[in-house]
């Protein structure tokens, strides 16, 4: 990793995962920087963050692509502009595809909210509150072809308590979360990692 690596960041809602890595990035000592953030959709509080802070945004929807694959390729295109060293899903509710891959597989991580392998895809704290689970937590990991099947990066556990209904569950694990993605991201770049097959290994 350079010094002060380049982070392209791709939200799709409120960015409170993007809001806590621009407040540490705001300190030059975090180690990374966040160049651009990049969006499925427009007008979500996420791009309203990365305005406030000055930082470029950029949106792609998939709607505005004849098929799928032309927006992976395009959206691929707009984060290759910015020239990341490290690109963080935080909350984008898309699946990238094999062109976006190609050229960011293994340099792309994503946060999901449950402790993988359980529970993956779109509703991770409702899944873990209706199975039963006494914890669940948060997964960061480097983003493969599957739906939060990644090499895991770092994990967070959070009590799963008797009254909670998904939103407050959602809410205790996303404190959790961001802490995590905080402190996982900085010191990839700080340190470095290696993608050994399943295994990642910081300061690599
Ligand atoms: C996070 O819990 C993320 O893991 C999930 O959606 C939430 C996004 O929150 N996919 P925010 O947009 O960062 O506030």
């Amino acid at each position: 990793m350079p010094a002060r690596p380049r982070l392209v960041v791709l939200v799709s809602g409120s960015g409170t995962n993007l809001q806590a890595l621009l407040d540490a990035c705001a300190d030059p000592a975090y180690g990374a920087r966040v160049v651009a953030v990049g969006a499925d959709r427009d007008d979500i509080e996420g791009l309203a963050r990365a305005e406030r802070a000055g930082i470029p945004t950029f949106v792609a929807k998939v709607g505005d692509y004849s098929s799928r694959s032309y927006w992976d390729r395009a959206l691929a295109d707009k984060v290759a502009a910015f020239e990341p060293d490290l690109v963080v899903l935080a909350g984008f509710m898309k699946l990238v595809g094999e062109k976006f891959l190609s050229r960011f597989g293994g340099l792309t991580v994503n946060t999901h909210p449950a402790l993988s392998p359980s529970f993956p895809g779109m509703h991770g704290p409702a899944d873990a509150l209706e199975y039963g689970v006494k914890v669940t937590g948060a997964t960061l990991f480097v983003v493969d072809a599957g739906v939060d099947t990644g090499a895991i990066v770092a994990q967070t556990v959070v009590p799963v308590e008797d009254d909670d209904t998904v939103s407050t569950l959602h809410e205790r694990i996303k404190v959790a979360e961001r802490a995590m993605l905080v402190e996982s991201v900085g010191r990839m770049a700080r340190e470095g990692f290696v993608v050994d097959g399943r295994r990642v290994r910081l300061g690599g």
